[in-house]
């Protein structure tokens, strides 16, 4: 609804700004050459705005499409169901060598390839495929950035692959820094396009605080109102963003706020003494601090995406007790629904990317991710992601296989972004692209 205001009003300050004329001829010419104008613009955003999705978060929101009453004017890219489609993988393991072993799913043994016989079918349209020369054309020399944890990390993984189909790129972490643990940036030199990774599982300040040292459950503190310095410090330049949390918060957490401790999530046994909160309210306040943080960092031009929660997938137990993921077949939309801590952590971002949005219009853009990949219990490594220096002693559920529906992912990143770019346009660029 909103851009679609933008280009009316705009197309009205079109008629108004121009001086009335003097000379009677000039009237009707000009009037009809702002009809051949208009006419062609008009098609050319059609021709978009159908793929754009609503403003606000729309799945499991609790509205439902008709309170929108945009079904004619709007697909909503995020809510549809996956169908069969065999041609569905763009690279395999063989033909992309960056794959890391934890994702590398054919290469650890898994048989069972009909989990990459699927695609991602929106129920008012159609998602286009990954194009990955459009995607350099459209995005050369420019800048993509993924703030989060290793799940974060595994969309630049898929991201990487789905580019190398065309275009070599070149591992240039080490020009940037010394240690491989926090930053990861690679770049394809012939669309001078840089995709990195930056290390922030928490998005802010974090350490540990467990007298028995880091394992997968000990406490961690949390700095809400700090944005982690890995990235906050060199985000600036990026032209995207695409910022996201999850599992990390499932953990025992510390909270400060303003330096002091404001309360605790699951430490009620270790430290009577502090206020139990809600881990959500940790959740929630990452990403405030997250999208303040890059609404005031001075210089920053780039688009934040909001990437969604990515719901894990273990069954027949916990994933520290023997719980499993062995699905080869994604759920329909009947057989999920988004409950318990899923829906938590999803409301709790949800939340502040409605209250944060209205202040970035397009600044801010939303991946909405969840949905899609709450049905795809068989995309995870399950038992088949080991890497060979690690003793593995639970299954990766929540992780995505590479190649996989984390490609999806980056369909959706794809068409987000192609809007953007296309607006810095000329007119008539535009008019050249749109025509056959
Ligand atoms: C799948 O790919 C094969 C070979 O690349 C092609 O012959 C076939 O038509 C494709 N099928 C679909 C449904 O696109
Ligand atoms: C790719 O997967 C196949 C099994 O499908 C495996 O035999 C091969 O070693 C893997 N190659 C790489 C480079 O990972
Ligand atoms: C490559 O892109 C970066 C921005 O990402 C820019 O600063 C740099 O000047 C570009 N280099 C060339 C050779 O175009
Ligand atoms: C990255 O570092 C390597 C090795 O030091 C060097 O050969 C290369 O030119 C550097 N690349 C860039 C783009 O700075
Ligand atoms: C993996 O862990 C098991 C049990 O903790 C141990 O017996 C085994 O030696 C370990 N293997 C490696 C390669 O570290």
């Amino acid at each position: 609804m909103k851009i679609k205001t933008q280009y009316s009003s705009s197309i009205n300050q079109l008629y108004r700004s121009k001086p009335t004329p003097q000379k009677k001829l000039i009237a009707p010419t000009l009037v009809l050459l702002l009809i051949m104008l208009i006419i062609p613009l008009y098609l050319f955003i059609d021709s978009f705005l159908p793929l754009q999705p609503p403003s606000k978060l729309s799945l499991y929101s609790g509205l439902t499409r008709s309170n929108f009453g945009l079904e004619k004017q709007y697909c909503d890219l995020f809510r549809g169901t996956w169908v069969p489609y065999p041609n569905a993988t763009y690279y395999t393991n063989e033909t992309c060598p960056l794959i890391i072993d934890q994702q590398n799913c054919l290469k650890f043994g898994r048989l069972n390839t009909d989990f990459l016989k699927w695609r991602w079918k929106p129920d008012d349209c159609e998602l286009p495929r990954f194009d990955a020369t459009e995607f350099f054309e459209m995005a050369k020399g420019k800048s993509i950035a993924f703030v989060g944890d290793s799940v974060g990390r595994n969309q630049m993984q898929s991201l990487l692959c789905l580019l190398a189909t065309v275009s070599d790129p070149a591992d240039l972490t080490l020009n940037y820094t010394s240690g491989i643990t926090n930053f990861i940036r690679w770049l394809f030199p012939e669309y001078n396009l840089t995709i990195a990774s930056f290390w922030a599982p928490f998005l802010v300040k974090a350490a540990d605080s467990d007298s028995n040292g880091h394992t997968y459950t000990s406490t961690m503190s949390l700095y809400l109102d700090e944005p982690e310095e890995n990235w906050a410090r060199d985000i600036v330049d990026f032209d995207y963003v695409i910022v996201s949390a999850g599992q990390w918060f499932y953990r025992p957490l510390m909270f400060y706020e303003k330096g002091r401790l404001v309360g605790c999530a699951s430490c009620g046994q270790r430290h009577p003494e502090v206020t139990e909160m809600s881990r959500f309210y940790g959740y929630r306040m990452a990403f405030r601090t997250t999208f303040r943080t890059l609404k005031d960092l001075k210089g920053y031009k780039g688009v934040t995406f909001l990437r969604t929660f990515s719901p894990g997938h273990y069954e027949n137990g916990a994933w520290n007790d023997g719980g499993n993921c062995a699905r080869t077949r994604p759920l329909g939309k009947e057989e999920v629904k988004l409950e318990g801590y899923h829906m938590d952590f999803y409301n709790a971002q949800a939340e502040e990317f409605r209250a944060a949005s209205w202040r970035r219009q397009n600044k801010l853009k939303l991946l909405d991710t969840t949905g899609a990949s709450l049905m795809r219990p068989d995309g995870h490594p399950n038992i088949y992601g080991r890497s060979p220096n690690r003793n593995a002693t639970f299954n990766d559920c929540v992780h995505w296989c590479v190649p996989g529906p984390i490609d999806t992912w980056n369909e959706f990143l794809f068409h987000l972004m192609k809007p953007l770019e296309s607006r810095k346009l000329s007119f008539w660029d535009q008019l050249r692209r749109s025509s056959p």
